[in-house]
């Protein structure tokens, strides 16, 4: 069983997600947020997914030295719109196959898990989950998971087929690994939102790319929200997660 960390412990991880980077108004938004990042000054930045649409390597070149600016270890995860072939090239990662990785920080593990199927919008956890539950059985530190896809029911019944496939295999590799995982994370819907996956808090990070509406029970309600970012704050084993917007 994984430890707790300790009652002093304390960290800010920064997650951005859908960047889609594609000129000069997504570059812009970008550095707004950034600019906000930065003066947190987070123990580690974590982005899941969809970081740029096109120009894969020029564009992941010109976030990774703006993401390396802020002086954090950082998690990258693709998303739908990523190519894993040129992320790798740029961010590094497994020499081949999904661009699973990890990273430890302060005793916590930030588990990343490509969830992408090439080609196609949904994800699927199916590739993955014998390497997660390898990763989380290995007797490390409590981890928090990220991912593009969401894993969980968001209730908007339009986005329900582009979800992350294989639900209940991920979450039963989460179950089994008890209170090592403290949370997971994704984004791909554009909507900020909190729930519970597999037992433990799961939530949907904003995009920095505009927003998208809420539809729910048969109501629609176009997005009025300016870009943001979730900010995860452990503090003795216990997670807070905030939504932050970035207006003005
Ligand atoms: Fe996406």
């Amino acid at each position: 069983m994984a430890k707790a960390p300790t009652s002093e412990f304390a960290m800010l991880i920064a997650q951005l997600s859908d960047i889609h980077l594609d000129g000069v108004s997504s570059l812009q938004r970008l550095d707004r947020v950034l600019q906000w990042v930065a003066e947190l000054r987070p123990d580690a930045v974590a982005v899941s997914g969809d970081l740029a649409n096109n120009a894969h390597v020029a564009n992941y070149a010109v976030l990774k030295a703006r993401l390396e600016a802020l002086g954090a270890p950082l998690l990258v995860v693709p998303g739908n719109v990523d190519s894993r072939e040129a992320m790798r090239e740029v961010f590094g990662g497994p020499a081949q196959g999904p661009l699973n990785r990890v990273i430890e920080v302060s005793g916590i593990r930030l588990i990343g898990l490509d969830v992408i199927v090439p080609g196609a919008v949904h994800g699927d956890a199916t590739p993955v989950v014998g390497w997660l539950e390898a990763a989380l059985n290995s007797g490390g530190a409590p981890a928090l998971l990220f991912l593009h896809q969401h894993p969980f029911d968001s209730g908007m019944d339009q986005y329900e087929t582009i979800d992350c496939r294989n639900k209940e295999g991920l979450a039963a590799v989460i179950e089994a690994a008890k209170d090592t995982v403290l949370g997971i994370s994704c984004g791909h819907l554009h909507r900020p939102m909190f729930t519970r996956f597999a037992g433990v808090p799961a939530s949907l990070a904003p995009a920095v790319a505009p927003m998208g509406g809420l539809a729910a029970d048969g109501r629609k309600m176009p997005a009025s929200d300016p870009p943001g970012l979730l900010v995860h704050h452990l503090k003795g084993g216990h997670l807070v997660t905030h939504l932050i917007s970035i207006g003005g």
